[in-house]
């Protein structure tokens, strides 16, 4: 049985509890080996209350949105939309019309780029920053190369932060969007996101969040924020692959032009003029991830009912605690080390290649991701082809970060 919303709220944080909760989180991998899974920057691994949501819609009311009459349609049709409502509740949006669904992040940056980006011009500037993932910068130099526009990066220093003083340098008059990642995948680092909206909105431009690795670990309050535009992905909150959110300031959505045309995203067709639908709808044409979406509202109700106070605590205990154990490797180089940090560590084994420490950890049940991390240009800034990234979450514990370093000590005495 898995723990309702109610018995969450009366439990303190609780890793043991919560693993229960998860049942990839409690199985075995490499005949009989306890999985440690460290791989959540990745993608988290999903409670059976999201589980349970997806398997109602597909077998019980496998029917599409907003266009039956008939009752499974009326059903999915509700849900769907309480999902909407559930994340704008989250992320505390205005209104509901500001919720987009798409299938994810990169999706979502590439609606902005399409839609809004048809709104720019020769000579405009998009400014992004050094740490960005693959889908927050190949989705601008695309633009770029359409509309004439000017992509600028702002650096990041040997710590993995970003050069603020750099970035207010690069803003002027002819920067029309920013558009930065809250939490970087690769290094951890937690940037200070207020500034970097306040610098935007300074010189007249709008700027897009990049939450893709924020929504899981920190409350977002879009009105506090004063962020234009913010994406997530559903799968890295515990819900279903195939599904983000665009959140975008009503009045940019009704400025912006469609960015696929199709089914429900119009009010009327004809030959001569085609009207279209109302916000949201007028960015979500043809079917979309009916069950993700609604599987997703269970998702942000369980982290919800646990509580952000309470992630950040236990997650930053992890932090701190796999940090130190680390740097107790003689020969582990860390990189990112960032003050502000998420529970995101990237780290190098003396000469051995990423992959290969991947693999032997993967042999100890210790699942972690080496690679680039869709973030070639950090990789070059810190001169390494990949590094190893452990990554954590609510159900991994100390016990999980032992079982890392044992690992990391497998690799030590191999490569000897
Ligand atoms: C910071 C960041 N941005 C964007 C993405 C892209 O997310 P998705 O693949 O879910 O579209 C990721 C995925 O790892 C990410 O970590």
């Amino acid at each position: 049985m898995s723990t309702t919303i109610e018995q969450m709220n009366r439990v303190s944080f609780d890793a043991d509890r919560i693993r229960a909760d998860f049942p990839a989180a409690t199985r075995t991998v490499h005949d009989g080996r306890r999985l440690v899974y460290l791989d959540n920057a990745a993608t988290t691994l999903k409670p059976r209350v999201v589980v349970d949501a997806l398997a109602e819609h597909m077998l019980l009311g496998a029917s599409n949105v907003h266009r039956g009459l008939h009752y499974l349609s009326e059903r999915a049709t509700e849900a769907y939309e309480a999902a909407r409502d559930s994340v704008c509740d989250f992320i505390h949006a205005a209104a509901r019309e500001e919720i987009v669904f798409t299938n994810g992040t990169t999706a979502a940056i590439n609606l902005v780029a399409h839609s809004f980006g048809s709104l720019l011009g020769e000579g405009d500037e998009i400014v992004v920053s050094q740490m960005e993932h693959h889908s927050n910068i190949v989705p601008w130099q695309l633009l770029c190369e359409r509309r004439g526009c000017v992509l600028r990066v702002a650096p990041i220093d040997k710590n993995g932060e970003l050069i603020l003083d750099a970035y207010r340098d690069m803003l002027s008059d002819r920067t029309r969007l920013v558009s930065m990642v809250y939490v970087s995948n690769s290094l951890g680092t937690v940037n200070p996101i207020e500034e970097i909206i306040a610098g935007a909105h300074a010189v007249g431009a709008k700027v897009l969040v990049d939450a893709a690795q924020a929504v899981a670990t920190r409350a977002i309050d879009v009105q506090a924020l004063d962020c234009d535009f913010l994406a997530f992905s559903a799968h890295k909150l515990f819900g279903p692959t195939g599904v983000g959110v665009l959140y975008g300031k009503q009045v940019h959505l009704e400025a912006m032009p469609p960015f696929l045309g199709g089914g429900d995203m119009i009010a009327s067709v004809r030959f001569e003029k085609t009207e279209y639908n109302r916000l949201p709808y007028k960015f979500e044409a043809g079917t979309g991830n009916i069950g993700g979406v609604i599987a997703l509202k269970p998702a942000i109700d369980y982290v919800s009912a646990i509580g952000f106070d309470a992630i950040q605590a236990h997650e930053q205990d992890l932090l701190t605690y796999a940090t130190d154990v680390l740097r107790g490797h003689e020969g582990l180089r860390l990189i990112g080390t960032a003050r502000e940090k998420a529970a995101i560590v990237s780290f190098l084994v003396g000469e051995v290649h990423a992959h290969d420490v991947g693999s032997i950890l993967d042999q100890e049940g210790v699942a972690i991701r080496a690679g680039h991390h869709c973030t070639q240009p950090v990789m070059e800034f810190f001169e390494v082809p990949a590094t190893a990234r452990a990554s954590f979450s609510i159900y991994n514990t100390r016990e999980d970060v032992d079982a890392l370093s044992l690992a990391v000590r497998k690799v030590e005495e191999l490569f000897e």
